[in-house]
């Protein structure tokens, strides 16, 4: 698709593709250690109550249980990536059905969960907060009575049940409905939902005689996991290593420990290498899906249809902890914003406690509800106007130079071609071509997500090249998208390159995969060596060559210089001889977006680096007599910047739309009394791939200032649209 390379930019077969396809991959759940035990959690039968007895001692006693952990088996630590709330194990007062209060370890897995039926645990009920409206009644009961005593990030507004309130403020909303000729207000809900990774969460944890314990895990962020790890484990980081064979897909439901902890603390007391993974049942009542929320937005307007001011408030159930919820909360009031220019904004994020499992992150975390809210008003405002839903945005749309809501100067805005791509390819202005079927349209915006990564690069004496990386891969192809940056700029082959990735003891840093940023932030540390690599490189081939370095250039895998050239593998042979082998250490860490601070108030996430844009079209009928859904096409048009992998992205693209399918038509974890109803993946309607319709896809490249060639993330986007997009075709 894009010239002037050679390998970023094409559409190449994924490093990790061999392994995956012939099925020798080894992912988490299939790592297996000799003599290792399996591990069970043991969870809460209650909402909320005081847990009054635990008794273990029968189920120590069943043949083949090795080791039984409890809280007295754990240090007394809270951990939580916003606020530290959360302990390992319950031991007071039990907080949602599914908190993990023992867990035990047996020689088979049959006698690990007769162990566990074995466990008497027993209860006095305490009066439950079931949903966001009684959570935050006045006199509600609190879900955390200890909530000021944790450990919290500084900077978020906590009170009681809301453990965060963040806040967007510009202008003057007062002003701003009297400007206006109309003022819309609408409340709109949305469900809690799984990311539905077809790999439970696996751990399998092994200590050995020095203290040191290995955990191989599948989780998104090693690094995190390592130093939570240490916490719970009441030790160093440098005694916890975490190593990430592979991964079935994450979506944000494994960026946080998950089941590493139970494994680690099993593993200990039984002096066995221990394995815990999920059951479905157990990823629907106590992983981290994403939260429901209920979203109030006001909007006015001219009758021209110029937005002159919004106030919203987006409410999160975030469950018993705080999860990622007052990160997810801060990040909604910027979707809430729209990419629209609105001169006067009053936008909150609430997360809010309630007794159900605690919610975590998923695809574009806060984005497909905050979006559905704006969109589906945008086209309630067209209706009431007669103004045509497309002519709607283009009159507010931002463009280049543009601020963000908080200030921040938009740049590489392709917001406008994407909104008109979309819209031609699915044949607009004709929206409602035959009774019972009609089209929608929704646009957004998304952040490339900062943090620092590392990689150490090493060109091998056979000139191959091996990328060391500590992102890992969780199905999206990004370290393929990385390793193109690397072979570009190395002037080698896609096929040259080998990684080694997710490794707290061998590999460098990385910040973790997720918010769209592997490809992007591990594809500019490749840069960074190989510019490094070059400098070694053209200084031995110089003397090699008896030439000067800067006459020298690399291409297709030798140094290239006036009077001859010599092969990369040469030069790796010498540098080993000579020099320690040919290798360098690159490193990058996304520069700050500056934003105006005296806008925002509780905000963990007050800029979106390298935004990206997209525009999402669908055409659908409905049927009047049982309310079925048929959708005939739907057309995604993404500003990806620069597009390092054309068929990768697309990749996301379709994965991204499914999801969001699935979460407008059928998907919901049904909550009653604090009970799960449908913890079971028949109750729990994922689409399959029969329920999927074809998605196209327009790679749209307004190139970024900041990503490799211009790349911006583009994992997280395809994720946000579908609801707004489906349900305004509905409409
Ligand atoms: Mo993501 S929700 O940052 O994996």
């Amino acid at each position: 698709m894009s010239t002037g390379t050679r390998v970023a930019g094409q559409s190449l077969p994924r490093i990790d593709a061999p392994g995956k396809v012939t099925g020798s991959a080894v992912y988490a759940a299939d790592f297996a250690l000799p003599g290792m035990l399996y591990g069970k959690v043991f969870r809460s039968a209650e909402p909320h109550a005081r847990l009054v007895r635990l008794d273990t001692t029968r189920a120590a006693s069943i043949p083949g249980v090795r080791a039984v952990v409890t809280a007295a088996d754990a240090a007394d630590v809270r951990y939580g990536a916003a606020v530290k709330d959360e302990p390992v194990f319950a031991s007071d007062v039990v907080r949602y059905v599914g908190q993990p209060v023992a867990a035990v370890a047996a020689v088979t897995l049959e006698a690990a969960e007769a162990a566990l039926a074995a466990i008497e645990a027993q209860y006095e009920p305490l009066p439950p907060v079931l949903d966001l409206a009684a959570a935050l009644a006045p006199g509600a009961p609190l879900v955390h009575e200890g909530w000021r005593d944790y450990t919290a990030i500084p900077i978020l507004q906590r009170d009681g049940n809301v453990c965060n309130r963040a806040r967007i403020v510009v202008g003057d909303v007062e002003r701003g409905w009297v400007e206006a000729d109309h003022v819309f207000e609408q409340r709109f809900t949305t469900a809690m939902v799984h990311q539905g990774y077809t790999e439970p969460r696996a751990a399998v944890a092994a200590w050995d005689s020095s203290g040191q314990v290995t955990v191989w895990s599948n989780t998104q962020l090693p690094f995190d996991v390592q130093a939570t790890l240490a916490d719970i484990l009441a030790t160093v980081p440098s005694k916890v290593r975490i190593i990430v064979p592979g991964v079935g897909g994450g979506f944000g439901g494994k960026l946080r420990i998950g089941v590493e902890h139970f494994a680690a603390l099993l593993a200990r007391k039984s002096g066995r290498p221990v394995k815990v993974m999920t059951t479905s049942e157990e990823e629907l009542v106590a992983a981290y899906p994403r939260q429901g929320t209920v979203i109030e937005l006001k909007t006015g307007v001219t009758r021209d249809g110029r937005l002159t001011a919004r106030q919203g408030r987006i409410y999160f159930d975030t469950g018993a902890f705080a999860g990622s919820g007052p990160g997810v909360a801060s990040v909604a009031t910027m979707v809430l914003a729209g990419p629209y220019r609105t001169p006067n904004l009053h936008l909150e994020g609430y997360a809010v406690y309630t007794n159900k499992t605690n919610c975590g992150s998923y695809r574009a975390p806060s984005g497909p509800q905050s979006n559905f809210a704006v969109e589906s008003q945008m086209d309630i405002i067209a209706d009431a106007l007669g103004i045509d839903p497309l002519e709607l945005r283009l009159r507010n749309i931002v463009h280049e130079g543009d601020e963000g809501p908080t200030g921040q100067v938009l740049s590489a805005v392709g917001l406008e071609e994407c909104l008109r791509r979309a819209a031609d390819a699915i044949g607009w202005p004709d929206r409602r071509p035959a009774p019972g079927r009609g089209k929608g349209l929704a646009i957004g915006w998304w952040t490339t997500t900062g943090g620092s990564s590392g990689v150490y690069v090493k060109i091998n004496p056979d000139g191959s090249v091996t990328l060391n990386t500590g992102a890992v891969e969780i199905g999206t192809a990004a370290l393929t998208g990385a390793a193109q940056v690397l072979a570009e700029a190395l002037g080698v082959d896609l096929a040259d390159i080998t990684v080694i990735s997710g490794d707290t003891f061998s590999t460098p840093f990385d910040f973790g995969a997720q918010g769209s940023r592997t490809a992007f932030a591990v594809g500019n540390a490749c840069r960074a060596a190989a510019a490094e690599l070059q400098r070694k490189l053209f200084e031995l081939a110089a003397a090699h060559l008896k030439t000067d370095a800067d006459t020298l250039e690399l291409r297709d895998k030798h140094v290239v210089g006036p009077g001859g050239r010599v092969t990369l593998a040469e030069l790796a042979r010498q540098s080993q001889v000579a020099g320690g082998g040919m290798i360098a250490h690159g490193t990058f860490i996304a520069p700050g977006t500056a934003y105006d601070t005296k806008r925002v108030e509780g905000h963990a996430y007050p800029a979106f680096h390298s935004p990206s844009f997209h525009a999402h079209a669908v055409d659908l009928s409905v049927d009047a007599e049982t309310g079925e859904v048929t959708i005939h096409r739907y057309v995604v048009a993404q500003d990806v910047g620069f597009a390092l992998n054309p068929t990768y992205i697309e990749g996301q693209i379709e994965g991204g739309v499914a999801q969001g399918l699935g979460q407008t038509l059928s998907e919901e974890i049904v909550y009653r009394d604090g009970r799960v109803l449908n913890a079971n993946l028949t109750d729990y309607k994922m689409p399959t791939t029969l329920d999927v319709p074809r998605i196209e896809s327009i790679l749209v490249e307004h190139p970024g200032r900041v990503g490799p060639f211009g790349a911006k993330g583009v994992g997280e986007p395809p994720n946000i649209e579908p609801p707004a997009a489906v349900a305004n075709a509905i409409a």
